[in-house]
């Protein structure tokens, strides 16, 4: 492989279709006599219900149905073995309402206008309605589930000079993907084609094949391209089931389109997390103890472990560690992933915390980290593959300027505004899901992959075309991918960052099995370019089957026509990692996020204006795609810190924020300039060309890092996100 289409900037090879409006979402789906399907959620968050009357709804104009639990049809549980879903229950399964915004009934009408209308006459009645438990506060259900231990954290806590003993909070996030929840769900009696917005359409196939009891071969599961889905599309929720079943029962195409508030009920959600953490050290900065306990709120019925010490166990050194994790239930929608599952709101905590150590210690930050820096996982006793956390902080501090800084709080100033500088260290896991690659080399000089993953605005349209053009010498641009299907191979879940991984063996081997046999055609028959030659002596390279010992040798396509054949194919396939119960190697990304922010007490105004992040995640395959998924990251970041949280009212259960006016993300008006770097060190222990992927290690250490800029300026330190202008105020 010379010529290296990787590393390469190329842009998106589906730009062109986002920006002219050609490509197709799912809820660009029409389909001749589509009906559209609107969900009514319980106004309730904890009680029955009594009654439903939709007599007025039946009656009003262009209303087909109005289904509830009497009429729905049969909706199943899905077995664990089926797949992934948050929420187990199946939708309408029984009266008793355990969240604000559950579903209790389903209007389908002619017209999107019509079912909405006749939604809000559908009336509910409700008994044995209780005060829902959305307490803010959070305490172990049960016995938390140790999740890793080695030494004793106590005795060295106690016998140690210098300690840290704090407890920070990360509130409810909803994930705000511009594209909504959506199903275009069709049935002919037999097969089940559900259009989506899923980041696993295998996942979504399997389980919703059990969801509606029908073999898997009768579920087809659709998604070209997706607005984004941060983890909040993972897996199904109660709406794909019941469009589904509205299908089935109309035998007509039905949409339905989530809206904005109905996603801060029942599309999951980032929970609540408490994490006390306690470290403690020797004067030198030597870490002698850390204990990293979480509790996150869960929903009424489903176990959901946020995993925050995910990171915890192997990004410092230390003999003695706990790490812990529990729930606590409460009347809200199941949570789900988001974006950095586990690590992110955990390295909000561990990372405040050793910002609170240095304080403690009177160290600089940077070093503390660099003096606790492991030569081994020492969690799972095993050594790193390739670990460049070093570089990354003391290449961060050259390209920040960190050596500038001056220590005391607000110290720094410049043009009359305070300065806060912070840092803060990230990790993320790097692993691969089992993937399969169909490649096609073709008469007319292209080449086809295809693979039942998706490309949820990440690039991997781009990955796939550029890891073929890679391996045959066919320039990118002829290379077509086909994935979005689960009608093609089976292709990894869009989940964890690791796409990028997944594919590369399967995409590779695939190629060179195609490629192969083009040199076996081009040996075969009187006809044949090299007739009689033995393929032992020939290779494929550039686009061209050429001899080994030299000479111009023949395009691949001329050897085809040739022969009369419209492709050669090949097949490959990759194991996953993921899950492995004894890895021989560590295998993580790392970054280090540097942060300004500027502070002006006078009007109480705060922003972040600069972030310089540099993340060593393997190779990179393409470092403009790479680069924006940091940048959004950062930016999320920025959310996360100072605006995001979704709040429940006491009385209600309801998300009272549940629009983008009142849940406020960040906007380009709050993105700080933004410098990234990647390492760039090829990690060959994942597959061959050392790619870990890249996407959430972005957003992880971003909020620490403003949190510790914060307390730098203002002399505030904020332990419960988010950082919002009042908690400064007592500065
Ligand atoms: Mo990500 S939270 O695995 O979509």
């Amino acid at each position: 492989m010379a010529s290296s289409v990787l590393g390469q900037a190329l842009p998106r090879i589906d730009g062109p279709l986002k920006v002219s409006g050609s490509a197709e979402y799912t809820t660009d789906r029409i389909f001749e006599n589509m009906v559209y399907a609107v969900p009514i959620g319980s106004t309730i968050a904890n009680g029955r219900i009594a009654a439903l009357d939709a007599s007025q709804a039946r009656a009003m104009p262009g209303v087909i149905e109005v289904f509830h639990r009497g009429n729905v049809g049969e909706l199943y549980k899905a077995s664990p073995k089926a797949g992934m879903i948050d929420e187990t229950r199946p939708p309408l399964a029984d009266d008793v309402i355990r969240y604000y915004g559950q579903y209790v009934a389903l209007v389908v009408a002619e017209t999107f206008e019509q079912a909405t209308a006749a939604a809000s006459c559908v009336k509910v009645t409700y008994a044995g309605v209780d005060a829902p438990n959305v307490a803010l506060e959070l305490s172990a259900d049960d016995e938390p589930n140790e999740v890793d231990r080695r030494g004793d954290p106590a005795a060295a806590y106690e016998a140690s000079p210098v300690k840290v003993d704090q407890t920070y909070v990360t509130p409810a996030e909803t994930h705000n993907p511009i594209e909504l929840h959506a199903t275009v769900a069709t049935y002919d009696g037999e097969q089940f084609t559900l259009y989506e917005t899923t980041q696993s359409v295998f996942n979504h196939r399997n389980v919703m094949s059990e969801i509606l009891g029908v073999p898997r071969e009768n579920v087809r599961v659709i998604v070209k391209f997706l607005g984004s889905g941060f983890g909040g599309k993972l897996w199904p929720w109660p709406h794909d089931a019941l469009a589904a079943a509205a299908a089935r029962e109309l035998r007509r195409p039905v949409k339905l389109v989530v809206t904005r508030k109905q996603m801060f009920e029942t599309v999951g959600h980032r929970p609540r997390t408490q994490q006390r953490v306690r470290l403690s050290a020797d004067r030198d900065g030597t870490l002698t103890s850390l204990r990293h306990e979480s509790i996150n709120d869960a929903g009424m019925l489903d176990e959901y472990d946020e995993n925050c010490g995910e990171a915890t166990p192997y990004l410092y050194g230390t003999p003695n560690l706990l790490v812990t994790s529990a729930q606590t239930r409460r009347n809200i929608g199941p949570p789900t992933a988001m974006r950095g599952p586990g690590a992110v709101p955990g390295l909000f905590a561990t990372e405040s915390a050793y910002d609170e150590l240095a304080l403690a210690l009177d160290m600089d930050p940077v070093q503390l980290r660099l003096r606790n820096e492991p030569t081994r996982d020492q969690g799972l006793d095993i050594p790193f593959s390739s670990r460049h956390y070093v570089e990354c902080l003391t290449l961060g501090s050259e390209k920040f300027g960190w050596s500038e800084r001056s220590r005391a709080v607000g110290s720094m100033r410049k043009d009359g505004v305070i300065l806060g500088w912070g840092v803060s260290g990230c990790s993320w896991l790097a692993a691969r899901f089992d993937a399969e690659a169909r490649v096609e080399l073709l008469a007319d000089g292209s080449a086809r992959v295809a693979m039942g993953t998706q490309d949820i605005g990440t690039g991997t349209y781009t990955v796939l075309a550029q890891l073929v053009a890679e391996a045959t010498g066919i320039p990118h641009e002829r290379v077509v991918v086909e994935l979005g299907d689960s009608r093609l191979p089976p292709g990894p879940t869009s989940g964890g960052s690791m796409v990028t991984a997944s594919v590369i063996p399967a995409v590779l081997g695939a190629a060179r099995e195609a490629m192969k046999s083009a040199i076996e055609l081009a040996t075969s028959g009187p006809q044949a370019p090299f007739a009689g030659r033995d393929a032992g002596d020939l290779r494929f390279a550039g686009g061209r089957i050429v001899a080994r010992r030299g000479g111009k040798g023949v395009p691949f396509d001329a050897a085809l026509r040739k022969a009369s054949v419209s492709r050669v194919s090949g097949s490959g396939k990759g194991q996953r990692t993921f899950g492995q119960e004894h890895p021989k190697y560590s295998i993580h990304s790392y970054g280090a996020q540097f942060v300004e922010v500027a502070w002006q007490p006078e009007i109480a105004r705060l922003r972040v204006n600069r972030v310089v992040t540099v993340i060593d995640a393997g190779r990179m395959i393409n470092p403009r795609l790479a680069r924006n998924q940091v940048e959004g990251s950062v930016v999320m970041g920025v959310g996360m810190a100072l605006f995001e949280e979704t709040r429940y009212d006491p009385r209600s259960g309801a998300p009272v924020n549940s629009n983008l006016a009142d849940y406020v993300v960040a906007t380009h008006a709050d993105a700080p300039h933004i410098d990234v770097t990647f390492l760039d060190y090829p990690d060959t222990e994942l597959n061959e060309l050392g790619a870990r992927g890249v996407g959430e290690i972005g957003l992880a250490g971003i909020a620490s890092a403003i949190a510790a800029a914060v307390y730098h300026a203002t002399g505030v330190r904020v332990r419960t996100l988010p950082i919002e202008i009042e908690k400064l105020l007592s500065a």
